[in-house]
């Protein structure tokens, strides 16, 4: 971990938590981050219906509230879902674009992620772009040209200055095989090639927990980590917001 990067470790929700069990997170959580290190941010994306509810729990602690998505309109005729307008009027401050499920299930493009991000950092959003590849495309020796592809399309016209990618290998994503630690941090160094801007935020994310967290860190390109089921638990997440990295690694 750079000195002039500020590490960013997100919890993605998903489809979990109602607002009961969100409150009852925060109620532990709040204690987890009572003496958060400086040298971090944390991040929580949870259920867009369970966003006011958290929002407001978290509120004086160091804990920003993200979005799962972000639509690229305003407003208008789409049903079911919610603009960044509606997001900042809840204190969310990221959105989470690109992520493999909604381009999997939802079939989403390229195309619309780029418009998600770009719609996100014109309302003041910071777009969370995840890519990776699946592992077909691994062992078809296409990771890099994929993920080149991914960031190429998805960050078009995008300030890279306000801007967090995730690398998630598809593989990864609760499996509970967590990548390698030098092959994340390799592909991490890639993508902020790619992006062409030493100061980008480039996060790790597929099966982190507890035992894996402080190894990812360590790495030198990895400035943060995307977590999925591992942050449900506010012990376990309080730990890995907590990671301890030793002193000369990162
Ligand atoms: P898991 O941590 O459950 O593997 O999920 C990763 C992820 O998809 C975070 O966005």
């Amino acid at each position: 971990m750079s000195l002039v990067r500020k590490a960013v470790i997100a919890g993605n929700w998903k489809m979990h938590m109602n607002c009961a069990e969100a409150l009852a997170f925060s109620q532990s959580f709040r204690a987890q981050v009572e003496n958060l290190p400086e040298d971090r941010q944390v991040v929580i994306a949870p259920p867009y219906l369970a966003i006011p509810t958290l929002s407001e729990a978290l509120s004086g602690t160091p804990v920003a509230i993200a979005a799962q998505n972000v639509h690229w309109e305003e407003k208008g005729a789409y049903t079911g879902m919610v603009s960044a307008p509606m997001l900042l009027e809840h204190g969310v401050t990221h959105a989470i674009v690109g992520h493999s499920e909604p381009r999997k299930y939802y079939s989403e493009t390229d195309e619309q992620i780029n418009m998600r991000a770009r719609t996100a950092q014109h309302y003041g959003l910071i777009p969370i772009l995840c890519v990776g590849e699946s592992l077909d495309q691994r062992e078809a020796k296409e990771t890099e040209r994929v993920i080149h592809r991914q960031v190429e399309q998805g960050l078009e016209g995008i300030d890279s200055g306000r801007l967090i990618v995730a690398y998630e290998p598809i593989w990864a994503i609760g499996t509970g095989k967590t990548c390698a630690a030098e092959e994340a941090n390799r592909i991490c160094g890639l993508i902020r090639g790619w992006v062409g801007n030493p100061e980008v935020i480039v996060q790790y994310g597929g099966s982190v927990n507890p035992a894996t967290i402080d190894d990812l860190m360590a790495q030198p390109e990895i400035d943060g980590a995307l977590v999925g089921g591992a942050s449900l638990d506010p012990i376990g997440f309080g730990r890995i917001v907590n990671y301890q990295v030793p002193v000369g690694a990162g």
